[in-house]
């Protein structure tokens, strides 16, 4: 039986996490993603995805310094990005970085999964804001606090307020990991094959860039800025659905009834918008929700009110997905070492639809 777009089909067994299975709702190795969010670090969520367990105060210590001694880029990899255009798409450099780095240090020669999947961690924020910052050697300095503080600190190049660096921290624990995604199983399909871990993370890129996935929030962020008020996002809106367009941060192909990150991540908006006194992009958001729940009977998902909370955190909007790579990387690495343990290659069929069986006509009869 075709089923388009894959859905519905169980493709894997997984003991990463567990998703829209109303029992369950959304768990990351069997702890409560809300809990994670709400009361871990993004590192220790890493390192659960990644090690399988929580870590202790030494092996949180332990790996906070691994993390660090990591993030430093060859410096041919440095020259490559600095001869990336600025106005490259940031997800293309996290493409291109990623596979200049498995070039430049192949897995194998002493490199096993685990060590390619925390320098990976590690040093994709590097290559992010290296070349955001034309190329300089740019490392984060030595991080007390995590990827959250480091990120905010070099990409503001000023000491970031706390409310926005507990924000980004959250966010990128809610953006982690979320079962057979598209970039995902990507990310598996090339596994599958027994390729290497960075061609299977290229993959995985390659398939978060689309406006589908995790471009979404991206759209959503130049949607909503589009709107001075509330009532100009509802007349907005009402026209895009009558010309049967989509509205990016939307709709979710296995939640039908809410994203369970969305209310976390609106809470966050919500408080930096309150604290930053806007006055226009968290009422518009929200117009829009009701609008769409109202219209279409469709939720935000995670990717809606992630555009306003970082914009109100004063990160520019071409770097939203990109900073779902540096979340999701820890994901994609958990299935990447889970598919290997227990690999058989991913190749699904087709159902035929084309011409019936005809004659071959040589060139010279075919006028
Ligand atoms: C992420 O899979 C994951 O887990 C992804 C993710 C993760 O953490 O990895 O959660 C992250 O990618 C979230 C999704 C971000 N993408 C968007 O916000 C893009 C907008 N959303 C949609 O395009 C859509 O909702 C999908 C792609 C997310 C899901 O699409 P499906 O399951 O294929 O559903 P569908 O396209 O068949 O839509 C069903 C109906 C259609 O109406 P009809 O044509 O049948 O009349 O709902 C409508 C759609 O037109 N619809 C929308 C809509 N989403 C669905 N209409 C307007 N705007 C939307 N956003």
């Amino acid at each position: 039986m075709l089923a388009t777009g894959l859905e519905g089909v169980v493709a894997a067994e997984t003991a990463i996490a567990t998703v829209g299975q109303e029992s369950l709702g959304l768990r990351y190795r069997g702890y409560s993603v809300v809990d994670l969010a709400e009361g871990a670090s993004f590192e220790e969520v890493a390192y659960l995805l990644v090690h399988g367990e929580l870590p202790g105060r030494q092996a949180l210590e332990a790996y906070r310094e691994r993390l660090a001694a990591l993030r430093p880029l060859p410096e041919a990899l440095y020259a490559i990005l600095r001869l990336l255009p600025a106005d490259a798409h940031p997800m293309d450099v996290l493409r291109t970085g990623c596979s200049a780095l498995g070039t430049l240090e192949p897995e194998g020669a002493g490199r096993d999964q685990y060590a390619i999947a925390d320098r990976l961690v590690a040093a994709l924020p590097t290559m992010l804001l290296a070349w955001h910052h034309a190329g300089r050697s740019w490392v984060p300095h030595a991080e007390p606090s995590g990827l959250a503080h480091s990120f905010l600190l070099a990409l503001h190049e000023r000491e970031p307020d706390p409310l926005s660096v507990r924000m980004l921290d959250a966010s990128l624990i809610l953006y982690a990991e979320h079962e057979l995604n598209a970039s995902t199983f990507a990310a598996r399909v090339t596994t599958s094959t027994l390729s290497d871990f960075y061609s299977a993370v290229c993959s995985a890129i390659g398939a978060l860039r689309g406006p589908l996935h995790g471009g979404a929030n991206e759209e959503a962020m130049r949607l909503i800025e589009r709107f001075p008020d509330p009532d100009s996002a509802e007349r907005g809106i009402s026209e895009m659905l009558r010309c049967r367009e989509r509205i990016m941060g939307f709709g979710h192909r296995i939640y039908k009834h809410g994203d369970p990150r969305s209310p976390l991540m609106k809470s966050w908006s919500h408080r930096l918008a309150e604290a930053s006194g806007d006055r226009v992009l968290f009422p518009v958001s929200e117009r829009i929700e009701a609008l769409m729940w109202r219209e279409k009977g469709l939720h935000t998902n995670l990717d809606f009110y992630s555009a306003s909370a970082y914009r109100l955190a004063g990160i520019p909007t071409p770097l939203f997905t990109p900073l779902f790579v540096l979340s999701r990387i820890t994901g994609w690495a958990a299935h990447i070492i889970e598919q290997r343990a227990h690999n058989r290659l991913i190749r699904p069929s087709a159902a035929y639809v084309g011409p019936e069986p005809r004659a071959f006509v040589p060139i010279e009869q075919r006028g």
